[in-house]
């Protein structure tokens, strides 16, 4: 714990789990909360020494610009794609993530929309409990041992999502960088990845290095066979074109927990019934947000106590 209670800015919405916590030990300026945001930062600016954002949330280096003391931003998240890192290294500024904690539950949700979007749930659910059922028998859909599975980024949440998908009898491939040593199939070129799979899973960091690489030519080559599931980033989909794609069947379906511009989800996804949208809840659950906010709190402490950052984001080690 720090000897003196540093200045904080938080600029996201905070869970009292962690807000609470963080109140006792720093003093907190919220300016995600505050009206008038140039005043918060003319009167507190110059003595903010931390900042705590979401995994989602956009900073400007107008912002950081504006706190000429901030030493350290602990991101509530493992996506660091909102912290301008290029500047907050030439600054200084140390960037923290919450890595590992999150990583079983992101992959369990992309487990969950390979298989309601495989085996057409939301269609049999809406079939059951309209009644029809009584009427007349579901249809059948596909079997999924066997598919093929192509992942996009296999960093710590791609393992995870390959490990399931296996224990399902899936088979695995992936593109990234560079090939890893793993038993999976490498595939250098995303198109190529698309063409070869049935579901595409986008599993990589946001941010300008991925914008919109998922675009219509990626889309084609994943056909009228394949199935584009997102747990990462939207701005990694170029979202006008998936619509587009699902619009004329040239793809077969969607499972999506994260969109372009977020909380609006585009409104033609809703009448889809080969779609399946969630409201950006990899995390989203209790003994995981509080694990990611302990890990948000300590990188903070471990700091400012003279320990050091415990989880830096690896382009600042
Ligand atoms: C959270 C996320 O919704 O970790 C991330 O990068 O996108 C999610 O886990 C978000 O970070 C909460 O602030």
């Amino acid at each position: 714990m720090p000897a003196d209670k540093p200045d904080i800015l938080v600029t996201a919405p905070l869970p009292p789990f962690l807000y609470d916590p963080l109140k006792a030990d720093y003093h907190c300026h919220d300016y995600h909360q505050t009206q008038d945001k140039a005043a918060l930062l003319a009167a507190q600016g110059a003595r903010i020494r931390g900042l705590v954002q979401g995994g989602g949330t956009m900073t400007p280096t107008s912002l950081l610009d504006a706190l000429p003391k901030l030493e350290l931003i602990s991101v509530f998240g493992v996506g660091y794609d909102g912290v301008p890192v290029a500047y907050c290294k030439r600054r200084g500024i140390k960037v923290s993530n919450t890595p590992d904690v999150l990583t079983d539950d992101v992959a369990d949700v992309a487990l969950g929309l390979i298989l309601m979007t495989g085996r057409g749930f939301v269609r049999a659910n809406r079939f059951a409990q309209a009644g029809e059922w009584e009427k007349r028998g579901p249809e059948l859909t596909t079997k999924l041992s066997g598919r093929k599975v192509g992942i996009l980024g296999l960093g710590r949440i791609g393992k995870a999502i390959a490990q399931r998908v296996l224990a399902m009898g899936m088979k695995v491939s992936y593109t990234g960088r560079k090939p890893q040593q793993v038993p999976y199939e490498y595939v250098p070129d995303l198109e190529g990845l698309a063409a070869a799979v049935d579901f595409l899973v986008v599993a990589c960091p946001g941010g300008d290095a991925t914008r919109n690489i998922v675009d219509a030519r990626v889309l084609a080559a994943l056909g009228k066979k394949g199935t584009l599931i997102n747990i990462a980033r939207g701005s990694i989909v170029d979202e006008p074109a998936l619509v587009a794609a699902l619009k004329a069947g040239t793809i077969k379906s969607a499972g999506l927990d994260v969109f372009a511009d977020e909380p609006h989800i585009p409104a033609e996804l809703f009448a889809m019934d080969n779609v399946v949208v969630l409201p950006h809840v990899g995390s989203a659950t209790r003994e995981t947000r509080q694990a990611m906010g302990d890990l948000c709190k300590a990188n903070l402490d471990a700091y400012f106590s003279g320990k050091g950052v415990l989880t830096l984001i690896p382009e600042l080690r």
